[in-house]
């Protein structure tokens, strides 16, 4: 986290002033509520034996190969366990169960590809695709605890990647493809990992769009881990071939069998390493098991989504390279049972209605998105969705960064009818699963908050030294309880993991968000106090754009901040001092751009480079990002009487008026 904790308070400051006095409420319908999955009880039930409540719902929700006796072993914290002595395997649990229950013949995913293809899998057919997989994988020599990277687009191969890994203990490693060879590369090494599944490409907006290369690219330096490549054939571009190491899919795991038995892996077994940026420059390696993940990433699907999986069309818009996809598209859908939509494609492809004709065409009842999305989507005008019958959703979800009321209020009359609950769930790529958001059938939603922990979820708001706030106050959240799909460390680094997560309040999880509780005792999410951004939902560290900055030659410093912006929440703003030697370049911000994407990806280009002659810095040499901040969204700077130097701020006024 960050250290300076005045820029942290300052941004709770900031954020709960710019927070309206917010008043309207809205009750689920007399007819949602009685039908609700789950009920106002489970809070009662989970607050008196929160270990316990989660026991019973891993046995009710999982089939597990050895049952368990233990629940929560918490012990040794930070370091937690659940389960322990159980054992399950996912696939199993998201597949072959259902198929020997009968429900083969149910669609597990509907796919509808970018230029408009389409295929379905039923829950028997992705059964014999994941046996396949495993096989196949298992012929290349995976055994279980190996580690393996994907680097795929938004195909049903993903997800059957991901299963076909869990289902043999391999350990997966997503990357999402808008990341560049060069953070692929250094995923790569940290987790050593054995095999890489990629396809030659995608679509993106009606073009082809390569992953392929970035592979080899990534893989064109000696000594790597990787063994085996896997390519999906998805865009028909050529493709380089690296003999013995290439293998396309059709060929290894469309010709591998679809007799594969499932055993079952430990409860802690580790089921997925997912790379996350923090406030220092290298990503995390955010560990994630079996048991407890599973168990609360099925059991906040049901409740939080009012899940039907008979009956419900469930559309979770994230792609599986960021934690959304993962929980809520690969793992509790299929554990559910549910029947799913996958999209590979923007929502502007071919046209600007594409998500509300597959909402019509497939009858979606439950729709997952971000806030950035229904901001573009008002932005757009609401004429487009009202060509579209959305009468068959009944439950809208939202996630990744703070909804703000606007936007909520739009997303409940536009796309709801004015009728359906909105769920909006606050959780972390470290939390693994929904931590706070209402329950449909039971809270009474306010437009721009998740409102409450779910049950058997203990959160807080603290303040600057680990008491908590009063209602009506803002602070830091935190969680005070372990929960079952908490994180269990940051694989190959466990002082870190104490360190960012468990040292800035005693005993207690620190999030690194900014959150406020009303006068009713709900919670607003703030957005970040630390040094991490949140663009369009994702998770950018303002340290890993400025080492990507100053490894350009003609960068002597930089400073990276996340600036306010209407559509995608924040906005990569950086200001840079150039070397002497480049000053003459008039290029210099295309290039510096590209250098950005080349270094981390096409995601953390900055929106806008300030070529600035000082930044301004504290007696101890800390950037006072505060200050940047504020230029960049537009404002007379803030005090800067903590300055080395007071004219800073003048000489970069003047530079930029110039
Ligand atoms: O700042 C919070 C924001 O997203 C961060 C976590 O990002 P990531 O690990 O990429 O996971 C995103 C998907 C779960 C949080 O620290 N965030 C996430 N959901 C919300 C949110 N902020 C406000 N409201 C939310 N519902």
């Amino acid at each position: 986290m960050s250290k300076d904790t005045t820029t942290a308070a300052q941004s709770v400051g900031d954020a709960l002033e710019n927070l309206s006095t917010e008043s309207r409420k809205f009750a689920p319908s007399a007819e949602f509520a009685a039908n609700a999955v789950v009920t106002a009880s489970a809070y009662a039930e989970a607050a008196a034996d929160r270990p316990a409540f989660w026991g019973k719902q891993a046995s009710e929700l999982l089939t597990w190969s050895k049952p368990f006796t233990k629940t929560l072993d918490w012990t040794n914290p930070p370091f937690a366990t659940w389960f322990e002595d159980g054992e399950i395997n996912a696939a199993y649990n998201a597949l072959d169960r259902h198929v020997e229950a009968g429900n083969g013949d149910r669609v597990a995913i509907y796919f509808e590809g970018e230029p408009g293809d389409t295929r379905s899998y039923t829950y028997a057919q992705l059964t014999e695709e994941v046996k396949k997989a495993a096989n196949a994988f298992e012929a290349l020599g995976l055994a279980k605890g190996d580690r393996v990277a994907v680097y795929l687009p938004m195909i049903p191969e993903a997800v059957i990647t991901l299963l076909a890994c869990a289902r043999i203990g391999a350990i997966h490693s997503v990357v999402f493809g808008g990341f560049s060879a060069e953070a692929l590369r250094s995923r790569i090494d940290d987790a050593q990992a054995k095999l890489v599944v990629t396809a030659d490409g995608t679509f993106r907006r009606g073009k082809p769009s390569s992953l392929k290369p970035a592979v080899d690219e990534a893989l064109s330096v000696p000594g790597h881990s990787v063994e085996n490549v896997v390519v999906v054939k998805r865009n028909g571009e050529d493709v380089n071939w690296v003999q013995g190491r290439d293998n396309w899919w059709d060929d290894t795991v469309g010709t591998a069998s679809t007799e594969h038995t499932a055993v079952g892996h430990a409860a802690e077994h580790p089921l997925f390493i997912l790379y996350t940026s923090g406030t220092t420059g290298k990503p995390k390696g955010i560990l994630h098991t079996t048991g407890g993940y599973l168990t609360q990433g099925a059991y906040t699907h049901k409740a939080v989504f009012d899940l039907k999986p008979e009956t419900d069309v469930y559309w979770c818009t994230a792609d599986v390279g960021w934690v959304t996809g993962h929980s809520y598209v690969t793992y509790a859908p299929l554990i559910n049972g549910a029947t799913q939509i996958i999209y590979e494609g923007t929502p502007d492809s071919p046209h600007q209605g594409r998500f509300w004709e597959i909402v019509e065409k497939y009858k979606v009842s439950i729709l997952y998105t971000a806030p950035t999305a229904i901001r573009t989507f008002m932005k757009w005008g609401e004429d487009i969705p009202a060509k579209y019958d959305l009468s068959s959703i009944r439950v809208l979800g939202s996630v990744g960064e703070p909804i703000n009321p606007e936007a909520w209020m739009w997303y409940r009359r536009v796309i709801g009818s004015n009728k359906a609950p909105i769920v909006d769930t606050w959780w972390q790529t470290e939390t693994g699963a929904i931590m706070i958001a209402p329950l449909p059938g039971v809270t009474e939603t306010k437009p721009g908050s998740a409102q409450s922990p779910m049950p058997g979820i203990a959160v807080d708001v603290v303040d600057e030294l680990g008491v908590p706030v009063p209602d009506g106050h803002g602070g830091y959240l935190v969680i005070r309880e372990p929960w079952p799909s908490m994180l269990r460390g940051i694989w190959g680094d466990n002082e870190r993991y104490k360190d960012t997560y468990w040292s800035r309040f005693d005993g207690m999880y620190f999030a690194g968000d900014g959150a406020k509780k009303d006068e009713d005792g709900d919670v607003w999410l703030l957005g970040r106090v630390d040094d991490v951004m949140n663009v369009s939902g994702h998770r950018l560290s303002t340290t890993e754009i400025e080492s990507a900055l100053v490894s350009h030659p003609s960068v002597a410093e930089a400073a990276v901040v996340g600036a306010a912006d209407e559509t995608t929440g924040q906005a990569v703003v950086a200001f840079v001092i150039l070397r002497d030697s480049a000053v003459e370049d008039a290029d210099i911000v295309t290039t510096l751009r590209n250098h950005v994407g080349h270094e981390i990806g096409p995601i953390a280009k900055p929106k806008t480079i300030l070529v600035v002659p000082e930044l301004p810095k504290t007696r101890s040499g800390k950037i006072m990002r505060r200050l940047l901040k504020d230029i960049a969204e537009g404002r007379e700077a803030g005090d800067s009487s903590t300055l080395a130097d007071n004219t800073v701020m003048n000489q970069i006024a003047a530079s930029l008026k110039a």
